[in-house]
């Protein structure tokens, strides 16, 4: 029985027995989810958000322990400098509000990327809302101006600066944003593209992926339960046999 089950009424029979412990999710189409409706881009990043809380509290419910979602990456820069604006201006708007929300769910917050970039007033709030939450047991991490290949970097250069001329992997995976969650179990990509896009390359390794065509705004707990199926129905070999 899930944290939310009593609020949400979740049809339980749709869910499969296994469920992954780590989901990540790529919350791709929010733009063209606008753009068919002739609004502007915009529009579709604000019910983004709505779907992105909808979603991660499914998600909870049905016994994940782990969510991490991709908000904004590195790349999302060579946006026009407004879309970017407006993204930005949701992420603040999104943290004023997320330590009560976390807090009354039980919600470890974590945001992923590197957040230097940001206004300190910025930064501020996300490492607030990491500390006035760390104490709880469900994760939610926030990848914001995340890259994968910066963060490996991120993992070398920290490694090299303790001295050491001889890297392994769990040396690497000691150092990435996700170390304290693990590698995900399932990934989803909404909006039809099948790429990373920059994504957990190293921690994909083994992940199960799932890619739909429903964009971003449109997922629902119909998508969601379908993922789950899929996994659930997958022989995880991890190269044995
Ligand atoms: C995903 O939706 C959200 C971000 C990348 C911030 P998009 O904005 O990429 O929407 P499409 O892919 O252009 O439809
Ligand atoms: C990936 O989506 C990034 C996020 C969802 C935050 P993009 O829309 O940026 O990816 P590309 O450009 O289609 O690869
Ligand atoms: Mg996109």
């Amino acid at each position: 029985m899930g944290i939310f089950s009593q609020k949400n009424h979740l049809n339980e029979h749709m869910l499969p027995d296994v469920i992954p412990g780590h989901v990540a999710i790529i919350m791709d189409g929010n733009g063209r989810w606008a753009k068919r409706r002739g609004l502007p881009r915009t529009a579709g990043h604000s019910k983004g958000v709505k779907t992105f809380e909808d979603v991660v509290e499914m998600c909870f419910n049905a016994g994940v322990k782990t969510v991490t979602v991709y908000a904004f990456s590195t790349e999302n820069w060579k946006r026009p400098d407004s879309e970017v604006k407006y993204i930005l201006n949701l992420l603040n708007e999104y943290l004023d509000i997320c330590i009560e929300k976390c807090l009354k769910k039980g919600i470890r917050m974590r945001i992923i990327g590197d957040r230097s970039v940001f206004p300190p007033e910025i930064a501020e709030k996300m490492n607030d809302s990491e500390q006035k939450t760390a104490h709880l047991n469900y994760n939610l991490n926030v990848a914001v101006n995340y890259g994968s290949r910066a963060e490996i970097c991120t993992a070398v250069n920290a490694l090299i600066s303790e001295g050491k001329n001889e890297i392994s992997e769990t040396d690497i995976s000691s150092k990435l944003y996700t170390t304290p969650v693990g590698d995900p179990d399932l990934i989803i990509r909404t909006g039809g593209e099948l790429r990373l896009s920059n994504f957990l390359m190293w921690q994909a390794a083994y992940s199960e992926f799932y890619f739909t065509d429903t964009l971003w705004p449109d997922f629902g707990k119909k998508d969601l339960y379908k993922a789950f199926s899929k996994f659930a129905k997958t022989h995880r070999r991890f190269g044995g046999l």
